[in-house]
């Protein structure tokens, strides 16, 4: 039997610097020492501590299996001591996505982001985590169409006998709370009817059909849903497990050769070009945005993220490369082009989504005035 070793990676905007723009390094530091002692007692192997705009972002590789209450502990300790911090220095919106007191068992459902997949360890297993700040998970649908069912973008699909029987997708219904399956490539309409809303549905996993070897794994919070309101977007999280009969670590990039619009940006309420970015330029600043997105690269190693003599894990920021430059030229003309419409739809998201954020009260304001024609 292989070894079974499970990533997670559990976000949560716990306040950041001037604006909703970057978690500083004060807060970073809390993360890298709280994981760094849970390392030292063995609770988890390996860790690394990073940020995408305002959202603290906690990489964790463990033997614990998913949802295991005490990793999930770990992370909303580590929150809660950020949240102070950042209540103690007067950050912006600390605390933001805490959006319950009491921890019990499981920190699903009070804010914070997760996404988690236990492997058993293949020879070599590289994985690619992504994370994006202001956005939200369906975001990341049509490049997960792109890599696991379209073989325009993934030649693995044509050339790869290991994967000619192609992919399931599990996609979440996040209205009704409910999910389906559809495989891929017998279903690939009725996926694309599906997961083309990407406000609704919401591709949570994917598997290997011949054999549910699993390969992606994805957050579907809806903080609205949550909160019952407006607090801030589910920039959501992913994990993609990549080669040796699956898409390759470059299938997995190159739908990012491109930009794309995604729900999110200013106030949560506007159409916003993706811009895939190394994790130096990770902030958020022009109208909030716009919507930034990293990927990170590394090899699962015998429980562990493989890492250098002194313990330091290797780490892929993908997006760095230059080879990225025209897509974040290409979100940056889209940003303008969209920007120039202002208020008007379809640069604002659907009246649908917008009611979830504070335009409704504006609107409230002005019931009365309105006459019969
Ligand atoms: C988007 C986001 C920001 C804020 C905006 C207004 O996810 O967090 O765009 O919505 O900066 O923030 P407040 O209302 O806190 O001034
Ligand atoms: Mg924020
Ligand atoms: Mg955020």
């Amino acid at each position: 039997m292989a070894r079974k070793t499970t990533i997670s990676i559990i976000k949560c905007d716990v306040g950041s610097l001037a604006g909703h723009h970057v978690v500083p390094k004060p807060l970073l530091d809390i993360g890298e020492k709280r994981l760094s002692e849970a390392k030292e007692t063995g609770l988890i192997n390996s860790y690394y501590v990073f940020n995408v705009g305002d959202d603290l972002q906690l990489l964790m590789v463990h033997d614990r299996g998913e949802s295991n209450p005490e990793i999930h502990q770990l992370a909303w300790n580590t929150f809660q001591e950020a949240a102070n911090k950042a209540l103690q220095l007067k950050l912006y919106g600390a605390g933001q996505d805490l959006l319950k007191n009491a921890f019990s068992g499981t920190i699903r459902g009070l804010g914070p982001g997760v996404a988690e997949m236990e492997i058993e360890e293949r020879k070599s297993d590289p994985i690619v985590v992504f994370a994006a700040d202001k956005t939200s998970a369906g975001s990341f649908n049509l490049p997960l169409f792109r890599i696991f069912a379209d073989p325009m973008n993934t030649a693995g699909l044509v050339i790869d006998p290991n994967m000619a029987g192609g992919f399931k997708f599990e996609v979440v219904d996040a209205q009704e709370g409910k999910k389906v399956v559809l495989k891929c490539p017998e279903e690939i309409y009725e996926l694309v009817a599906l997961i083309g809303t990407v406000e609704r549905y919401i591709v949570s996993r994917i598997w290997r059909a011949r054999d549910n070897l699993i390969c992606v794994s994805g957050s579907v919070t809806k903080l609205s849903l949550i909160a019952g309101k407006y607090v801030g977007k589910d920039d959501p999280v992913m994990i993609v497990r990549a080669q040796h009969g699956l898409p390759a670590v470059g299938e997995i990039l190159a739908p990012f050769m491109h930009s794309y619009l995604v729900a999110g940006w200013m106030r949560g309420s506007h159409w916003g070009p993706i811009m895939p970015v190394g994790l130096k330029d990770a902030r958020c600043t022009l109208f909030d945005g716009p919507p930034r997105l990293v990927a990170l690269g590394f090899q699962v190693s015998d429980g562990k993220i493989a890492s250098d003599d002194e313990g330091n894990p290797l780490i892929a920021d993908f997006f760095a490369d230059p080879a990225f430059e025209p897509a974040r030229r290409e979100a940056l003309k889209l940003a303008i082009m969209l920007r120039r419409m202002g208020e008007f739809e379809p640069a604002r998201l659907s009246v649908e989504s917008m009611e979830y954020t504070t335009l409704p009260q504006v609107i409230e304001k002005l019931k009365e005035r309105f006459t019969p024609i």
